[in-house]
């Protein structure tokens, strides 16, 4: 089968790795990919927010299957066009993708889904802004109705602050504050049948502590030591099977990968957020551990066979991902400067340890940052501390002027005190 994949992220890159291990993938192409993903896939160039674009693409390659990796391609209907065109495509569709696409949406599907969230007001009004704010009282929660790339949620005890967010998002959706630990949980379905992956914990704020502003995650670790065994079947249960199963009865139905952002919180499950694409950089570390050869997956998810699948085989190892990235990230990034190092973490490190690339691009002599998060190094071992200690190990063999990242991704779970 031949695969093309859109995007040119750290996730990509994962996806990527994974595709070209799989026997069953007898080419593999991206557009546009990045300096990374280069040295595994053919590159191309194409508009990715074009469908029509896409599909053209994805027709002259000879493509049986296309795999869409962010959200706003997704939310523009690529996933529609590319299937328009008669190619199997993992992704769901632009009425679908609302579910990330629009807060107020998914909180809909939720409700007639009976699906735990946070209790919530959408607001478009000074005045409707200042009620919500109010009844909830701090900590705010503040989040932009549209798309926004992680940076559009601001959790505060400064009402100031919360109300400033607030009045310049338009619509936005003001909600109860969720205490408990935070779960990513992903599934591939099909639009009726759902496969749940196993669970990882992503780090969305820029610093150690979660401290500093939120990004669009700095890190992630794969199994959670600490969680309830019985939390995946609860997740499928009342998260994940209802809403897929709320999507299809309102005739658009949600095929691809749904992500589940839950807190796990004295009350119960609730849900934080759902995403309609692989998260980054959660899906570094879950793909590391799964043994499936990942292409006939995404083909029964485009193809609707999920059911007739035979279950997912997990690693017991652990993984961890750290992620490096430029000065001054989650503002303006500074790009253009040189990263070095990858060879030796190569050398030294590879198979437990390996860099996956995100805002990286080639010149004819380096490898420069072109974006915000630059890469991610993500290392497994048999436990989470070797896993750590392979990633941050590695992590310090790269040098990138200026860059940050943090330092205690999975110390907590390691040290099992989350
Ligand atoms: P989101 O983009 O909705 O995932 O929000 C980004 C981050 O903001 C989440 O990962 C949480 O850390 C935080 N957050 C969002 N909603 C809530 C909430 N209702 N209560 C507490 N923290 C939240
Ligand atoms: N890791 C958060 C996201 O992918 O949205």
């Amino acid at each position: 089968m031949k695969v093309l994949v859109i995007g040119g992220g750290a996730r990509e890159h994962a996806l990527c790795r994974s595709l070209s291990l799989d026997p069953d993938v007898s080419a593999l192409h991206c557009a546009p990919g990045n300096a990374g993903i280069g040295e595994l896939a053919e590159l191309h160039t194409v508009d990715a927010l074009d469908g029509d674009a896409v599909a053209v693409l994805a027709r002259r390659l000879g493509a049986g299957l296309v795999v869409v990796g962010p959200e706003a391609p997704l939310v523009e209907g690529v996933a529609d066009a590319v299937r328009e065109a008669g190619i199997a495509c993992f992704g769901p569709s632009a009425e679908a993708a609302r579910l990330e696409g629009s807060k107020a949406f998914a909180k809909d599907v939720m409700a007639a889904a009976g699906v735990p969230t946070a209790r919530s007001y959408v607001c478009t009004t000074a005045a409707e802004i200042d009620e919500a704010l109010d009844a909830f009282g701090a900590p705010y929660v503040v989040k932009d109705d549209g798309l926004a790339a992680g940076k559009g949620v601001v959790v505060t005890d400064d009402l100031a602050a919360a109300r400033e967010h607030a009045l310049a998002c338009g619509r936005v959706v003001i909600e109860e504050y969720l205490d408990g630990p935070e779960v990513s949980l992903f599934a591939i379905t099909d639009g009726t049948t759902v496969l749940p992956l196993q669970p990882a914990q992503d780090f969305k704020r820029a610093l150690d502590g979660d401290e500093g502003p939120n990004t669009g995650g700095m890190g992630a670790y794969s199994p959670l030591p600490w969680a309830d065994s019985g939390l995946v079947d609860e997740v499928l249960r009342t998260v994940l099977q209802p809403t897929v199963d709320e999507l299809r009865r309102r005739g658009t139905p949600f095929s691809g990968l749904l992500y589940a952002g839950l807190a796990l919180t004295s009350r119960g499950v609730r849900v934080i957020e759902f995403n309609a694409r692989f998260g980054d950089p959660e899906t570094q570390v879950v793909l590391a551990r799964l043994r499936t050869p990942l292409a006939g997956v995404l083909l029964a998810a485009a193809e609707g066979t999920l059911a007739d699948l035979e279950p997912l085989r997990w690693s017991e190892d652990a993984a961890v991902t750290v992620v490096v990235a430029s000065h001054n990230y989650p503002g303006t990034p500074r790009t253009g400067d040189p990263i070095t190092g990858l060879d030796e973490v190569v050398q030294n490190d590879a198979p437990h340890a390996y860099v996956l690339h995100a805002g990286t691009r080639h010149t004819d002599a380096a490898v420069l940052s072109s974006g915000g998060r630059v890469l991610s190094v993500t290392a497994t071992g048999p436990d989470l501390a070797r896993a750590r200690e392979r990633a941050y190990t590695a992590v310090g063999r790269i040098h990138l002027d200026g860059s940050h990242h943090r330092t205690d991704i999975a110390a907590k779970a390691a040290a099992d005190t989350v």
